[in-house]
C-alpha cells in the first residue's frame, strides 16, 4: 500500500522520518508532498494513494474524486473541520484524527499567548501578571484540561463550561463549572477558547459574549478563527477599549484590527498551535501506527465517520 504523507505545512523532519520508518517496516511504500501549492498539486499526489496522512490540509469531495484508490485518510491532530467526512463516507474511504496527540503544545500556547499580551507584547511597558488572575476555559477536552492544570500552577483560578462533560468531572480536574457561557464570559479575566469548527460553534463568540467580559479581559483564541463572529469581535473592541483579542490565527478582519487596536490585537500568521517537534512527532507517529493497524487488523479506533 501507497501512504502519502501530504503537508502544506510541513511536519518537523524526525516526525517524517519517523512516519517513514513505522511505514517501510509495516512493508508499505512511503511518499511525501509538503509545501504544495494549489489542490491540483495535492490531487496529483494522492492519485496513487491507498492512505493518507494529513494536517489542516483540506480533504475536499474533490480531492477523494482524484483519490480513487485511498482507503484511509487521517488528520494528524484533533480538529478535522478540514475533511469532508460525508465525502469520505460516500466514497467507503475510513477517515481519523489522532486526539490528544499534540494537545500540550497547543496548551503551551494559550498560556504563552496570556503572558505575552499581560505583558503589552514585549514591550516595556508596564504589564500585569497572570497570577491571581481568573481563566475561563471553553470547551474542556484534552486541550482545555491541560491549560487548565497549568493556569492553576501559575497561579490562576480556572472555570470552565463543556457541554458534553458533566459539572462533577469538571470540579474533578479541578475547575470551577460555570453554569452558562454568559458566566464563563462575564466572570473571568482570560477566556481560552478550545470548541472546534462545526455549524453550531462557527461564528458563535460575537459581541454579546465578548462585551460582557469584565475590565481588561483577554480573549485567547488557539481553537479555529471560525468560531468567533469577527464583525461582532471588531464592534466590541472598539466599544469596549479595555478588552484584548490573541488568536493562532489571523482573522480576515486582521489588518483593520491591527491599524485600530493595535498591541491589544495579537494574531499568528500560520496556525502554530500544534507546531512543535514534540508534537509533530506525537501525532505523525500516530497517524502511521493508525494505518498500519488499519491495514493489518481492520482496526478503526478513532474512526470518525461511522
Ligand atoms: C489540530 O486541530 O490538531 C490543530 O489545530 C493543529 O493543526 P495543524 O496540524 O494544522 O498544526
Amino acid at each position: 500500500m501507497k501512504v502519502l504523507v501530504a503537508t502544506e505545512k510541513p511536519f518537523a523532519a524526525a516526525a517524517v522520518k519517523g512516519i517513514k520508518d513505522i511505514v517501510e517496516a509495516a512493508g508499505h511504500e512511503f511518499a511525501l508532498l509538503e509545501k504544495y501549492t494549489s489542490e491540483d498539486e495535492l490531487k496529483a499526489a494522492a492519485a496513487d494513494a491507498d492512505a493518507m496522512i494529513v494536517r489542516s490540509d483540506k480533504v475536499t469531495a474533490g480531492v477523494l474524486e482524484a483519490a480513487s484508490r485511498l482507503k484511509i485518510v487521517v488528520r494528524a491532530g484533533a480538529g478535522y473541520d478540514n475533511l469532508d467526512l460525508p465525502a469520505c463516507t460516500a466514497r467507503k474511504v475510513v477517515a481519523m484524527n489522532t486526539p490528544g496527540q499534540n494537545s500540550n503544545a497547543v496548551a503551551e500556547l494559550a498560556i504563552a499567548m496570556m503572558i505575552f499580551m499581560s505583558r503589552g507584547q514585549f514591550t516595556p511597558a508596564t504589564g500585569t501578571e497572570i497570577m491571581g488572575r481568573r481563566l475561563g476555559i471553553q470547551a474542556f477536552g484534552n486541550v482545555g484540561r491541560l491549560v487548565g492544570a497549568k493556569a492553576e500552577a501559575l497561579g490562576m483560578s480556572v472555570m470552565a463550561i463543556d457541554p458534553f462533560i458533566p459539572a462533577e468531572k469538571i470540579r474533578e480536574a479541578g475547575a470551577e463549572p460555570a453554569s452558562d457561557l454568559k458566566e464563563l464570559y462575564s466572570s473571568c479575566d482570560f477566556v481560552s477558547v478550545h470548541i472546534p469548527a462545526t455549524p453550531e460553534t462557527i461564528g458563535s463568540i460575537g459581541y454579546e459574549l465578548i462585551t460582557s467580559m469584565p475590565k481588561g479581559a483577554t480573549l485567547v483564541n488557539t481553537a479555529r478563527k471560525e468560531v468567533i463572529d469577527e464583525a461582532g469581535l471588531e464592534k466590541a473592541l472598539e466599544d469596549r477599549p479595555d478588552l484584548k483579542y490573541v488568536t493562532d490565527v489571523a482573522p480576515s478582519n486582521i489588518e483593520s484590527l491591527k491599524e485600530k487596536f493595535g498591541t491589544r490585537v495579537f494574531a499568528t500568521s500560520k496556525k502554530m498551535g500544534a507546531q512543535t517537534a514534540e508534537a509533530n512527532i506525537n501525532a505523525g507517529l500516530a497517524a502511521a501506527r493508525q494505518i498500519v493497524d488499519y491495514f493489518a487488523t481492520g482496526c478503526t479506533r478513532f474512526q470518525l465517520n461511522r
